[in-house]
């Protein structure tokens, strides 16, 4: 009797179908690995590479944000809020757009909107991990939020950082429902003295650095910022202190070629280029003297810098 050799020879649909499925199959990681927090298009390589930070930032997260806010990001009573709902981060899904992969927001951040955030998601999350929120926003949390940035005493690099929040916002694909998640509370409640403390966006934060970075604050003080000098004015509010100064009646500038500034933003650029334009009247130990602001910061300090400070010393209102 002859023996019939069987071989596996699958059939031509069966291979077809195998192809499709992996296919798809690799479709979907490739979808799973990046969300942004506004629409962006992806190119293949782009989205694995940011795949391999966002897992990266999976591990950062369990080593350092799970204890308090839960694996799954859902937050734990009494501890940490939520963050992986659909409230905080809204929503976001891949399209295709002329056969490009498109990452489209389909719903806003209720909580960015609440707090009065100008900036980005992105901003918004790294902030809050790279400082920490010195201050509680309500009474229903422990602890106030730990620094988690070198620069603020934490354990984490910038990269590091940036891949925590990559793989925060990766959650927006498929945010948990409010229902199944501890939503912060409102601002203000809770019986805590204030709203949260809204941390500052990329630039702002960039700009605060150059203000340390220049030594304004061996003479100024802006609260909670560095060492408090006492030789110029405080500038926590330089913005509406600006305001004031050019709405005052004898407002002018003393200096040739530089006319009167109009906007408190120009105010705070010409106070800085050219301190001796108009001297505010009033120092911590009594009138401000002249000439003890240097006067070459316009040398010294490079223009991209520069826009990052007043654009930092113009949201102190
Ligand atoms: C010690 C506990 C603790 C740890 C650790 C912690 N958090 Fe938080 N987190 C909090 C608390 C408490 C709040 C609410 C703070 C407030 O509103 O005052 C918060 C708020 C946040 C918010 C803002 C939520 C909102 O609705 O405004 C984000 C984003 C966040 N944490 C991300 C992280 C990430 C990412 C990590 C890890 C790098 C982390 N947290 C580690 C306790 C913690
Ligand atoms: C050596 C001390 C000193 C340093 C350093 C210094 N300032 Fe001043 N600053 C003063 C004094 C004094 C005045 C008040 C006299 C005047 O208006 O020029 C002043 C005025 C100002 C004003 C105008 C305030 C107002 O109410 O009109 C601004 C804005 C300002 N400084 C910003 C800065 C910034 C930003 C830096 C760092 C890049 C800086 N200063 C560095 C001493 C200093």
């Amino acid at each position: 009797m002859l023996k019939k050799i069987v071989t596996f020879r699958p059939s031509f649909t069966l291979r077809i179908l195998t192809g499709l499925v992996a296919f798809l199959f690799m479709l979907s990681v490739c979808t799973l690995t990046y969300v942004a927090d506004i629409t962006t298009t992806l190119s293949e390589r782009d989205l694995q590479f940011r795949g391999r930070l966002i897992e990266q930032g999976a591990r950062y997260y369990k080593d350092q944000c799970a204890r308090c806010h839960g694996p799954e990001g859902k937050g734990i009573d009494g501890i940490a809020p939520g963050i992986s709902n659909e409230n905080f981060l809204g929503q976001v899904e891949f399209r295709e757009v002329d056969g490009q992969r498109v990452i489209q927001q389909i719903k806003p951040s209720k909580r960015l909107a609440e707090l009065g955030y100008k900036g980005t998601l992105r901003d918004y999350i790294r902030s809050v991990i790279a400082s920490g929120l010195p201050i509680k926003s309500s009474a229903d949390w422990a602890d106030p939020h730990p620094p988690f940035l070198d620069s603020y005493g934490g354990p984490l690099r910038d990269d590091q950082v940036d891949n925590i929040t990559s793989f925060v916002i990766n959650w927006a694909q498929a945010p948990k429902p409010d229902g199944e998640s501890i939503l912060p509370p409102p601002p203000g409640s809770g019986g805590a003295p204030k709203p949260t403390a809204v941390p500052l966006t990329a630039d702002q934060e960039a700009g605060k650095q150059v203000y340390l970075k220049a030594g304004c604050n061996a003479c100024h003080a802006i609260k909670g910022v560095g060492s408090q000098g006492a030789v110029g004015p405080n500038l926590s509010k330089i913005y509406t202190l600006s305001a004031e100064t050019i709405a005052s009646a004898d407002y002018k500038s003393k200096v040739k070629d530089q006319p009167a500034s109009t906007t408190p933003e120009d105010f705070i650029k010409q106070s800085i280029h050219y301190p001796n334009a108009y001297i505010a009247p009033q120092c911590p130990t009594g009138a401000c003297p002249a000439g003890v602001m240097p006067q070459n910061f316009k040398d010294t300090i490079p223009a991209a810098d520069f826009d990052k400070l007043v654009a930092y010393l113009s949201m102190l209102k």
